[in-house]
């Protein structure tokens, strides 16, 4: 079984695009978890474009399953996070003018600051995922600076399903390296998590990973629930992850 997160971020989108109240986050992880989510997944921008800091204070309050926080290896964010204490914690790059968060973090120009960021986070008691490129010797650098898991970046594996297609040598390249790090990852006991850009076409191949461990899904997920509403959205993407895997 793949455990799926939700991440909420897109909700907040909505919101904040009125400055109003609603739509409500605990409301939207309430529908998700009764839909079968394993955890909910938020991330604190440093620009808080979405998420706001007391939605990450209300989100663990509330959060029945888990709660995931996604941030940057900034100040500030940590000693909220050291504040908060969600269940795990996915250190991510972030530059301010990017529209998602574009690639993965590179742990080796960061490796000293990142090191002591994960001693103190785990020191009080939440799990430390990094969200890295599918890259053997970053999967390395992980497991050396104490993280408990990776996060891939999908952002390669599904740009080059949708413009080049699965047969491709761009997305074949790509599902290789990705192998690989999985390999590397599990070998060095790191749990092994997968996330961005993953949707309802592109998700057949990345689920069949042996010791996949977690999905973290956001987009598509928001996107399909205009349509369908969010519980239908979130059943139908874990029963497309358990038919897959
Ligand atoms: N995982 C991480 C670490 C992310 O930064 C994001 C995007 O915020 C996601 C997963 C979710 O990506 P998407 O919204 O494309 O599903």
């Amino acid at each position: 079984m793949i455990n799926l997160g939700v991440n909420i971020d897109h909700i907040a989108t909505i919101r904040q695009a009125r400055k109003e109240d609603f739509p409500s986050l605990i409301g939207a992880v309430a529908v998700c978890e009764r839909a079968g989510a394993n955890g909910i997944t938020v991330h604190l921008r440093e620009d808080r474009r979405h998420i706001q800091t007391d939605d990450v204070y209300n989100l663990r309050k509330f959060a029945k399953t888990k709660l995931n926080l996604e941030m940057a290896a900034s100040e500030e964010i940590v000693k909220i996070a050291l504040d908060i204490r969600p269940n795990s914690v996915c250190i991510v790059p972030e530059k301010r003018q990017e529209l998602t968060t574009e690639g993965g973090l590179d742990v080796k120009i960061n490796k000293r600051n990142l090191a002591n960021v994960v001693e103190k986070l785990k020191k009080s008691g939440i799990m430390v995922s990094v969200f890295i490129e599918a890259d053997v010797g970053q999967v390395l650098l992980c497991s050396q600076i104490g993280a408990d898991a990776i996060e891939l970046h999908c952002g390669k594996y599904a740009k080059f399903f949708k413009e080049n297609g699965e047969n491709s040598r761009e997305f074949k390249t790509e599902m290789e390296k990705i192998l690989e790090a999985s390999r590397a990852a599990l070998e060095s006991n790191l749990l092994l998590n997968a996330g961005h850009g993953l949707d309802y076409n592109n998700l057949e191949k990345i689920c069949k990973i042996t010791g996949m461990n977690e999905f973290n899904i956001g987009f598509s997920i928001i996107a399909r629930a205009i349509f369908t509403g969010l519980e239908r959205a979130v059943v139908d993407m874990k029963e497309l992850i358990d038919r897959s895997c």
